[in-house]
This record gives C-alpha cells, sequence and structure tokens, in this order.
C-alpha cells in the first residue's frame, strides 16, 4: 500500500480528503502542525483517526515558526504589497517542510494537502516540497476531485460518517496562528463591502477600543523583540501579550484587495496586532541606528523578501542570501520603542538605544547647536557642480 502524508487541519476539505486518498488505495498519515491556531488538537486527533488516517502526528512548531520564519521577516520589514504582514505565508513553508521530514520517517512516498487550485497555499506547500525532496509525489485531492460545491462536500461527510462541525452555511474561510489571522469569502468577496465586524476575531472596532490612549515600550536586542514595558517574555509569550493588548485597542486590521500569484485578485482581511507593533517599531529603532546608505539599501529589499515568502520562495537561494544580509544589518538593532495604541491606530512616539546615530548638537536649532553651517556652502557647491550652468 502506499503512504502518504496528508497535512491535516481538521476542517471538512481535509477530512474529507483522508478519506478520498484511502479510496484510492492510499494509507493516511495525518500531520497536523501547531502554529499557535489554538485548536483543540486532541478532538482533531480523533477525527483524523475516525475519518481513517492510520495514523497522526501533532507537531508543535511553534517555536520553529517564530525563530527561522516571523522573526527574519519581521528584521526585513517585509509586507506584501506593502500591506500584508505575511502570517499564513510564513506558516506553509514550515508545515511543507515537516510533511517532508514526516515522509521520510514513515518511508512514504508521497504528500499531500486540501488547498485550492486557486490559491497561494498549494504554490507554497508543493514548491517548498520540491525544493526539500524532489522525488516526493504531491496529491491535491480539492484540486481534482468531483465535488461542485460545499453543500456536495458536506453531503459526502455525512454518507461517509466523517464527523464534521461545520454546518452548510459557512460564512467565512479563516486561517490562524501566532503571527495573524486571514479572513476571506463570503460578503468579503464584495471589494466595495465594508467588512462585518463579526469578520474579525482577534481585534475589537476601533470605535469600540478605550477611549484613553495606551503607551507600551518594546525593547530589541539585535533586532529580535525581547521586553514589553520592561519585562522579559520569551518570543512565543511576547507575541502573545502583544496580541492581546494591541487587539483590544483594534490595532492591526487590515482590509486589502491583492494580487494573488495565480492571476486573481482577492479580497483579503487580515489581523495581526502584534505584528503590526513590532513591524512599526522595529523599523523605527532602525531608522535610529542604520545609517543612511545601509538603510535605503536595505528599504529596497523589503518587498522583495515580501514576494518570496508570499510566492512560496522561501526556501530559494535569493531568499538565504537576503538572510545572509539581513541578518548581517540587525547587529546593532538594540534599544527601546515607546509606542501609542489608541482606537485603531499604533505610532511610535519615542525610540533610543545605545547603538543610536542620532546626534542631538547636530540636529538642534538651540545654543546647544555644533553644527558648523559654513561647511554647508562648498558642499552644495561641488554636491550641485554637474547641475551648474556657469
Ligand atoms: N491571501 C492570503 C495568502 O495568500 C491568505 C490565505 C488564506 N488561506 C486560507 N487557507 N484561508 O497568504
Amino acid at each position: 500500500m502506499k503512504k502518504i502524508v496528508l497535512a491535516y487541519s481538521g476542517g471538512l476539505d481535509t477530512s474529507v480528503c483522508v478519506k478520498w486518498l484511502k479510496d484510492r488505495g492510499y494509507e493516511v498519515i495525518a500531520y497536523i502542525g501547531d502554529v499557535g491556531q489554538g485548536e483543540d488538537f486532541e478532538k482533531i486527533e480523533k477525527r483524523a483517526l475516525v475519518t481513517g488516517a492510520k495514523k497522526v502526528y501533532i507537531g508543535d512548531l511553534k517555536q520553529e515558526f517564530i525563530n527561522d520564519f516571523v522573526i527574519p521577516t519581521l528584521q526585513a520589514n517585509a509586507a506584501y504589497e506593502g500591506k500584508y504582514l505575511l502570517a499564513t505565508a510564513l506558516s506553509r513553508p514550515i508545515i511543507a517542510k515537516h510533511l517532508v521530514e514526516t515522509a521520510h520517517r514513515e518511508k512514504a512516498s508521497a504528500i499531500a494537502h486540501g488547498c485550492t487550485g486557486k490559491g497561494n497555499d498549494q504554490v507554497r506547500f508543493e514548491v517548498t516540497a520540491h525544493i526539500l525532496d524532489p522525488k516526493l509525489e504531491i496529491v491535491a485531492p480539492v484540486r481534482v476531485w468531483e465535488f461542485k460545491s460545499r453543500e456536495e462536500e458536506i453531503d459526502y461527510a455525512n454518507e461517509n460518517n466523517i464527523p464534521l462541525t461545520v454546518t452548510k452555511k459557512k460564512v467565512y474561510s479563516i486561517d490562524k496562528n501566532l503571527w495573524g489571522i486571514s479572513i476571506e469569502c463570503g460578503v468579503l468577496e464584495n471589494p466595495w463591502a465594508e467588512p462585518p465586524n463579526d469578520a474579525y476575531q482577534m481585534t475589537v472596532a476601533p470605535e469600540d477600543a478605550p477611549a484613553k490612549p495606551l503607551y507600551i515600550e518594546i525593547d530589541f536586542e539585535k533586532g529580535v523583540p525581547s521586553k514589553i514595558n520592561g519585562k522579559k517574555y520569551s518570543l512565543i509569550d511576547l507575541i502573545k501579550k502583544l496580541n492581546e493588548i494591541a487587539g483590544k485597542y483594534g490595532v492591526g486590521r487590515v482590509d486589502m484587495v491583492e494580487n494573488r500569484l495565480v492571476g486573481i485578485k482577492s479580497r483579503e482581511i487580515y489581523e495581526a496586532p502584534a505584528a503590526t507593533c513590532l513591524y512599526k517599531a522595529h523599523e523605527d529603532l532602525e531608522s535610529l541606528v542604520l545609517d543612511r546608505e545601509l538603510l535605503h539599501f536595505k528599504q529596497t529589499l523589503s518587498a522583495k523578501y515580501a514576494e518570496l515568502a508570499y510566492y512560496g520562495l522561501w526556501y530559494s537561494d535569493l531568499k538565504k542570501a537576503l538572510d545572509a544580509f539581513i541578518k548581517e544589518t540587525q547587529k546593532k538593532v538594540t534599544g527601546t520603542v515607546r509606542l501609542k495604541l489608541y482606537k485603531g491606530s499604533c505610532v511610535v512616539v519615542g525610540r533610543k538605544s545605545p547603538y543610536s546615530l542620532y546626534k542631538e548638537e547636530l540636529a538642534t536649532y538651540t545654543e546647544k547647536d555644533k553644527f558648523d553651517q559654513k561647511l554647508a556652502e562648498g558642499f552644495i557647491r561641488l554636491w550641485g557642480m554637474p547641475y551648474r550652468k556657469k
């Protein structure tokens, strides 16, 4: 019997995948990757077994997800199309990596996922798996199976005694992890319609946020966030804590139309309270400690880094090379940033660092001024020389 490792979430699609693959002669190993989606994994494991999986793995990927995927992306200040902080995009290559490892451990010849043929996630799973082990066969049941609608799929699940917690009327498609949440479908498919409040899962509406602003301080050490208000946290706890704090202030909502890799535009809702605070703080600290040329050059790489993550090219050589560069730039990104959270906004209002390049005696307009203004005349003359008419 051919063995296959399926990325299993416990939802309708991947549950039907188990049965569908079994009917086609596969022995199915379900792999559940815990990237902080906060599900009841025991229940999901049971569901996989009842549905026909031979074996279930639950991988706690949270620490690796944060260390190896989230932090490098934060350090790159990478946001797809300037807005999407990539929570879903980053979770796919790590799950794919573990599917491949599980396939090796189980001596399976194939892996499978429950992504549709219209999205980015299929690309991320498959390109990653192919880079890591080109010999593994990849099966994508949802792309080929015969169901024409969600209703048909649910009927099939019921006929086959697949336990489900879904109803025929599903409002949104939601993908969640520690770094954020992606919400699609339903009324959101109309890009003119304002997202109803029930679409949001981690943030309160800005208008319902507290009437007074909240100030918080975030410390970084070499580009890695380490403290909130002077208190040390592990990375996972720091992100959880910030999600909670900033979520209460309505921070981190994004409503955008984005360009998918497969050529369609889609309307997406994202929530990433912690990520939003950390991006703002990290970028600001860099502006204090990186010299102009390094900062400007680094800024040109952010969009490229985001594209590589979004496009499923996490394990490409270009991404590896960019990582080496970015790591080098983080050596002095140590210091504290003060943020003001208020009704959906997160603004940097203060920053300090032992590596600060800011010199008050040069910037000031008071009597403390040490800037020799006479030097400016010669500088401007030389700088503007190529453009002088006479
Ligand atoms: N558009 C986003 C992305 O490509 C979110 C995808 C959400 N995925 C999902 N399975 N609901 O990363």
